[in-house]
């Protein structure tokens, strides 16, 4: 288990457009395993490689949408790509390179992502609800745009304990 720094807002990395993923390496795969530690330490939803430094098209996002019982579980996404997207939400949304803070932000209530695996194997995959929120959000990163330039307004800390911005 190796665990990454998680930049913050002020780092100027962080709007900065991520290059595509060429080479689908051991190095590849060391940052997707660190980053997945990183994540889940870090008890976020999702985690785009600018986060921690690196310029490359590469997020991780968490699948909470499962049935009862079973395991929420990451989707890793190299060079991924908004293929499709329907319906809209509005409530708030964090990331953890703004941490204690939230913004209410618009985006799709579904997407369909086009991306390649670990092993450079394309394959599509859909969100709804949270996922969709969070495929939109992790792959702005990787074109260096931080939820806050996306907000209608930030949310003040009793309409974040009122619970009815929580999507
Ligand atoms: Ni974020």
């Amino acid at each position: 288990m190796a665990l990454r720094n998680i930049l913050t807002k002020e780092e100027p990395l962080l709007y900065k457009k991520c290059r595509p993923v060429t080479a689908f390496n051991e190095r590849l795969h060391q940052l997707l395993d660190d980053m997945a530690d990183t994540l889940k330490q870090a008890n976020g939803v999702g985690l785009a490689a600018p986060q921690v430094g690196v310029l490359r098209r590469v997020v991780l996002v968490i699948e909470t949408n499962v049935p009862e019982g079973e395991s929420e579980y990451i989707i890793e996404l190299i060079n991924p790509e908004i293929i499709e997207s329907s319906g809209v939400q509005n409530g708030a949304e964090g990331c953890l390179s703004v941490p204690g803070e939230y913004g209410l932000v618009e985006r799709p209530m579904y997407v369909k992502v086009r991306a390649q695996d670990r092993n450079g194997e394309w394959f599509e995959v859909e969100g709804t609800g949270l996922t969709a929120r969070c495929f939109c959000h992790e792959l702005d990163h990787l074109d260096g745009v931080v939820f806050t330039s996306r907000c209608e307004r930030m949310l003040t800390e009793e309409e974040l304990q009122s619970g009815k911005f929580n999507s």
